[in-house]
């Protein structure tokens, strides 16, 4: 009881003033990435992107399928307007800064057998992961959207049936909190977890 009131707290204080203290010890680079907002306008490098992509590769996956794809385009030319269009406009209000934007999609169903793999979406969602952190280590910002048109998307990006969509991305290098939009300055900050407690369970669901 005592250890829960502790967790809660801690999660409490988080939440409120950003702070990442783990429960347990972590390596940092799993603390230290989150989901900035504001972007320099220090140009990226295709080399520095494909670093990222080069990280999600590596990713574990159901029968090594690898059902994830990435299409990015750089802000200026077509495709990312394409991609832009598709967001909601709170998105577009901070991402118009971005210098990329990539949609992440997953194939549905496995190459050698083309039977439906289960955990497309789970196996594309650890390659993401990968990205993000890797992005973090390069001092750079992933920050991962699910605010957009995702039947718009799918048509603009010419997505064939058989693979989902399954989230946006706006990358670029870590800028100033001044040129973000004052409405979501009190957003820019690292947030809080729940605790340990509240999702690890032994033996039994929820207990
Ligand atoms: C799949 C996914 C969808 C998200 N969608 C949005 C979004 O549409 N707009 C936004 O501003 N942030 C979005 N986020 C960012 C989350 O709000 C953020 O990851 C979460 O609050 C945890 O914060 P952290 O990433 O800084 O640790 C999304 C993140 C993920 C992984």
């Amino acid at each position: 009881m005592k250890k829960i009131i502790l967790a809660s707290f801690t999660f409490f204080i988080c939440s409120m003033y950003g702070t990442r203290t783990p429960e347990y010890k972590v390596d940092q680079v799993f603390t230290n990435r989150w989901s900035s907002r504001v972007f320099s306008k220090e140009p990226v490098l295709t080399e520095e992107l494909m670093c990222l992509f080069e990280a999600a590769r590596w990713a574990p996956s159901s029968y090594n399928s690898q059902p994830w794809k990435f299409v990015w385009a750089r802000n200026g030319s077509n495709e990312f307007t394409k991609m832009f269009n598709c967001l909601v406009p709170f998105n577009q209000d901070w991402v118009k800064q971005a210098p990329l934007l990539v949609t992440i999609i997953s194939k549905d169903t496995f190459d050698h057998n083309n039977e439906f793999s289960r955990t497309h979406s789970f196996d594309t969602g650890a390659a993401w992961a990968n990205f993000a952190l890797q992005a973090s280590l390069n001092g750079m910002v992933a920050h991962g959207m699910s605010g957009f048109d995702y039947d718009k998307i799918k048509k603009e990006l010419s997505i064939p049936n058989g693979y989902t969509v399954e989230a946006m991305v706006a990358v670029g290098k870590q800028g100033k909190q001044k040129d973000l939009p004052s409405k979501m300055k009190s957003m820019e900050k690292p947030s809080g977890r729940k605790p340990v407690s509240d999702f690890v369970f032994e033996s039994t669901f929820g207990k």
